[in-house]
């Protein structure tokens, strides 16, 4: 049986404070529950959370790292750094650091491969964009997505990493998939890796992020190949965020 999981992807929003007092308000309201549960927080605030998650179940994870090890990459934050602030994840290749700031496939893949260099579980996002969905390339999209960190590090690295199905269209855009759409693709990313190992696919988290919030959670967690969330907007309400971990 495999353990769920609900994470929290904060964006690039709040304050050292009210990133602070939502953290305080998650553990507060944490109930007893086998499922994980983390928050990325954006950098300059994962010391002060660190700190505040030590003893707790809620894990720290951050929402990106770099594609090298060290150097001279202005602006950058590497996975060696993110290792000193018991940073247990990190999203590689959310959709929007693919439309805005260049991530492609390969880079994504560096990432990734960065990110367990140092122990640092990737939470690999895919997902298509509108168009891409309806010229029925959902599945080649997720196909390439997928291989470039196959080719990069080989299957057996997906023993301890996460999946993110993201559809674009549904990323704060009050769309969410529908339970049987995101299931359609999250069987197909199981069967994809099961193609080439069974134990992994059998094993590895596939969370849905887009538009989730308490009104959908329930029902697509229920769905069989989807174990938990990647949550936008609604993990900025310690409430809210709960109440879908709490409907796992
Ligand atoms: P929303 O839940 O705000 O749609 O964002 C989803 C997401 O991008 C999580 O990474």
């Amino acid at each position: 049986m495999r353990q769920s999981l609900v994470v929290g992807n904060w964006k690039m929003n709040g304050t050292r404070a009210s990133a602070e007092l939502l953290v305080k308000d998650i553990i507060a309201g944490l109930e007893s529950n086998n499922s994980g549960i983390a928050v990325c927080a954006p950098y300059v605030y994962l010391p002060g959370i660190g700190e505040l998650v030590k003893n707790t179940r809620l894990a720290l994870g951050a929402q990106n790292v770099a594609d090298k090890p060290s150097g001279a990459f202005t602006g950058e934050i590497s996975a060696a750094m993110l290792s000193e602030f018991d940073c247990k994840y990190a999203i590689v290749g959310h959709s929007e650091r693919r439309t805005y700031y260049g991530d492609t496939n390969e880079s994504v893949a560096a990432r990734f491969c960065q990110a367990q260099e140092k122990g640092i579980i990737p939470i690999l996002c895919v997902g298509e964009t509108l168009e891409q969905r309806e010229e029925d390339q959902t599945f080649s999209m997720i196909n390439e997505q997928l291989d470039a960190v196959i080719n990069l590090t080989g299957i057996a690295s997906f023993d301890n990493a996460v999946i993110a199905y993201e559809p674009v269209w549904a990323i704060g855009t009050g769309k969410t998939a529908t339970d049987e759409q995101a299931q359609e693709v999250h069987q197909y990313i199981r069967k994809y890796i099961a193609a080439q190992d069974q134990a992994i696919a059998d094993k590895i988290q596939i969370i849905y992020g887009g538009s989730a919030k308490p009104e959908n959670a329930k029902g697509l967690f229920a769905m069989l190949d989807i174990d938990g969330g990647l949550i936008g907007g609604a993990s900025l309400d310690a409430e809210s965020f709960l109440k879908i971990y709490h409907s796992i």
